[in-house]
C-alpha cells in the first residue's frame, strides 16, 4: 500500500526512522556485547621461543601421610595387584601421564631421612616426627623408589639429607647408587639386587633450608651447599658427559624480603664461583594458600572461593618474574634454571582425616589452577625448566586418591594427560585480549592460553576459560601455517567444586570439543570453567 507524505506522516515517517535507528544502535550495542564474547587469538608459529621442558610435569612424593604408603606401596604380600610391592593401578595411571620426574624422599622428611635405614633385608622402623609423628616402617627405601621410577619410565629427582645429615652420609648414597666399580658400597648395591649403577639425573641438596631444613641464613646454606656440591658426586659412567646430574640449591620460598635475600646471596655466590663447586638449579616453593594456617574446603565451596583461589594462584607470575630478574643480574645466559619444585593447591585437611596427613579433595577448581600455573611456567620456559606439584598420590593437589584397593583419578590428573604433548615442544607466542571475568571485588583474565610445536612438527593450542558462568567464542588465526583441521578435547564439570569421587569417579573428564577451521582460522566454543587442549593438523 502506498501511503502520501502528508505532515503527520512524514512525522510517522521520522518517528519510524528513529524507531529504525534504535533497533539498529540496539543491535549495534548488543553485536558489540556479543563481539566482546568472542576472544580473537593469534598464533605466531614462525616466532618459536624457547623448549618447555618436560620436567614442568614433574611430581613430588613425600613421605607424607598416605602418599607413600598405601597411595605408591602396598606390599608384595598385598591383595591389591602390585608389582614387587608397588600398585599396578597407580603404575599405569602414571605412565599415561609420562611423569618426568619424581622428587623423593621429601620436603621435610627429606632433611631427617637416613638412606641406610631403608635398604637391606633388615629395615629399622623410625618416625616421621614432621608428618603426625607416625612409624616411618622404611620398607619403601631407595631400592623400591627406583624400582617404581622404572615401572611409570620415568626419572629419579633425590633429595638429599642437610639439615641433619652428614656430607658423608649423601655422599656415600650417591657412591652407593652410582658407582660401578666393585667398592664395599657397590657390592652392597649388588647384593640388595642391583649389581648395575643406578641413574641419578637430578641431586637436590636440602630442602627449604631457611625454614624445616635447618632454620639456615643464606650465608650458612651456601657454605653447606658448597660442600655437598663438592663431594656429593655421581660416578656412573653414563652420566660423565652429555647426561651429568643437575645439582638443584635451595631456592626461595616466597617474595618477601628474606627470600629476595636469598636468591641474591645464592646467585651472587654461583657468579664468583670456583671449580670445585658448582650447581645447575635454583628450586622456588610456591603454594596456592591464601590464609595459613590452610582454611579453604577442598570441596563444597561456591564462586567467592573459587574466585578467591584463582587470583592466588596468579601470584606465580610475579613470584617467577620477581626471581628470575635477580638470577639474571647474576647468570645473564640462563644457565641456572628455576625449579619450582613445590606448588599447587594446599587447603584445609579433609574432615575426618589425620591433620598431619595434609588429605584434600581436588575439584574443576583444581584443574583451572593446573592449568593457569603449567601456561606460567611455559611463558617462562627459558628459565623455568622444572616444577614438581605437591604432591603425588593422596596428599595436597594430588593426581591420584586412593582407599585401599579402590583408585580415582582427579581433575588435575586430566589435565596433566591433557598436556602431555607440550613436553619438550617449542613455545609459540600467542596474543589475545583476555578480557575479564569479575566476582565481588576479584578481577580475573577471562581467557588465558599457550601454544606449541612438538618435536614432530604438530602445532597444539591450549585454552582455559576461568569464567564458571559463561562460555567464550575463540576465533584463533595461526600465522606461518596453513590449518587444514583441528580436534580437540575439554575438561570440564557442572559446578566449580565438582570432584571425582570412587563413586562416581567420572564427574570431571575430558570430552571432544567441535574445531571448525573457517577462512583458515580454527573456530571453537569454550565451556564455562574449562581446560581445551587442541591439536592442528597443516
Ligand atoms: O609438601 C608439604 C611440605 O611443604 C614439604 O614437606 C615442605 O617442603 C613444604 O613446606
Amino acid at each position: 500500500m502506498m501511503f502520501s507524505l502528508t505532515s503527520n506522516s512524514r512525522h510517522t515517517f521520522t518517528q519510524r526512522l528513529q524507531s529504525v535507528s534504535v533497533v539498529f544502535i540496539l543491535f549495534g550495542l548488543f553485536s558489540a556485547v556479543f563481539a566482546q564474547e568472542k576472544v580473537q587469538l593469534s598464533v605466531d608459529a614462525s616466532k618459536p621461543g624457547a623448549k618447555i621442558d618436560r620436567n614442568i610435569f614433574g611430581q613430588f612424593a613425600e613421605h607424607l601421610g598416605k602418599g607413600v604408603y598405601e597411595g605408591i606401596w602396598v606390599g608384595p604380600d598385598s591383595k591389591i595387584p602390585n608389582t614387587r610391592g608397588i600398585r599396578n593401578d597407580v603404575v599405569a595411571a602414571l605412565k599415561a601421564i609420562k611423569v618426568p620426574n619424581v622428587r623423593w624422599p621429601g620436603g621435610c622428611f627429606a632433611d631427617e631421612y637416613h638412606w641406610r635405614k631403608g635398604i637391606g633385608s633388615q629395615r629399622v622402623e623410625t618416625l616421621n616426627p614432621n608428618w603426625g609423628g607416625v612409624i616411618e616402617p622404611n620398607t619403601f627405601g631407595t631400592h623400591e623408589f627406583l624400582d617404581f621410577i622404572d615401572q611409570i619410565d620415568s626419572e629419579a629427582y633425590l633429595s638429599v639429607n642437610v639439615g641433619s645429615g652428614t656430607p658423608q652420609e649423601a655422599a656415600e648414597w650417591l657412591e652407593y647408587l652410582t658407582t660401578p666399580q666393585q667398592t664395599t658400597l657397590a657390592k652392597e648395591r649388588a647384593a640388595n639386587g642391583h649389581p648395575a649403577p643406578y641413574k641419578i639425573p637430578y641431586l637436590g641438596i636440602g630442602n627449604e633450608s631457611w625454614d624445616c631444613g635447618g632454620n639456615m641464613t643464606p650465608d650458612y646454606y651456601l657454605s653447606q651447599l658448597k660442600i655437598y656440591s663438592r663431594f656429593v658426586r655421581n660416578f656412573n659412567p653414563a652420566q660423565q658427559d652429555k647426561q651429568q646430574m643437575l645439582k638443584i640449591a635451595v631456592g626461595p620460598g616466597g617474595g618477601e624480603t628474606r627470600w629476595t635475600e636469598w636468591t641474591e646471596s645464592i646467585m651472587k655466590a654461583w657468579q664468583n664461583h670456583q671449580w670445585s663447586w658448582d650447581m645447575n638449579g635454583l628450586s622456588m616453593h610456591n603454594y596456592t594458600v591464601v590464609r595459613w594456617p590452610p582454611a579453604f574446603l577442598s570441596v563444597g565451596f561456591g564462586e567467592t572461593e573459587y574466585s578467591q583461589i584463582l587470583k592466588s594462584t596468579l601470584d606465580m607470575e610475579g613470584l617467577i618474574n620477581k626471581h628470575s630478574a635477580i638470577m639474571d643480574k647474576y647468570d645473564p645466559q640462563k644457565k641456572i634454571a628455576l625449579i619450582i619444585d613445590e606448588w599447587g593447591a594446599w587447603y584445609a585437611s579433609l574432615p575426618g582425616s589425620h591433620p598431619g596427613f595434609l588429605a584434600q579433595q581436588n575439584s574443576m577448581r583444581d584443574a583451572i589452577l593446573a592449568a593457569l600455573n603449567l601456561n606460567i611456567f611455559a611463558r617462562h620456559a627459558d628459565r623455568v625448566r622444572g616444577a614438581n606439584i605437591a604432591q603425588m598420590i593422596n596428599v595436597l593437589q594430588a593426581m591420584i586418591l586412593t582407599d585401599k584397593e579402590k583408585m580415582v583419578l582427579t581433575p588435575t590428573y586430566h589435565v596433566f594427560k591433557m598436556y602431555v604433548p607440550f613436553q619438550d615442544a617449542t613455545f609459540l607466542p600467542v596474543t589475545f585480549n583476555a578480557g575479564s571475568y569479575t566476582h565481588g571485588d576479584i578481577a580475573l583474565p577471562r581467557v588465558d592460553a599457550i601454544a606449541a610445536r612438538d618435536p614432530a612438527g604438530k602445532l597444539w593450542l591450549e585454552i582455559t576459560n576461568v569464567d564458571p558462568n559463561s562460555i567464550v567464542d575463540i576465533e584463533a588465526s595461526i600465522a606461518g601455517i596453513n590449518a587444514k583441521s583441528a580436534t580437540g578435547e575439554t575438561l570440564t564439570a557442572p559446578k566449580v567444586d565438582s570432584v571425582n569421587t570412587f563413586e562416581a569417579p567420572n564427574t570431571v573428564n575430558t570430552k571432544p570439543v567441535a574445531v571448525k577451521i573457517e577462512g583458515g582460522k580454527l573456530v571453537l566454543r569454550l565451556e564455562p570453567k574449562s581446560v581445551t587442549v587442541i591439536s592442528v593438523e597443516q
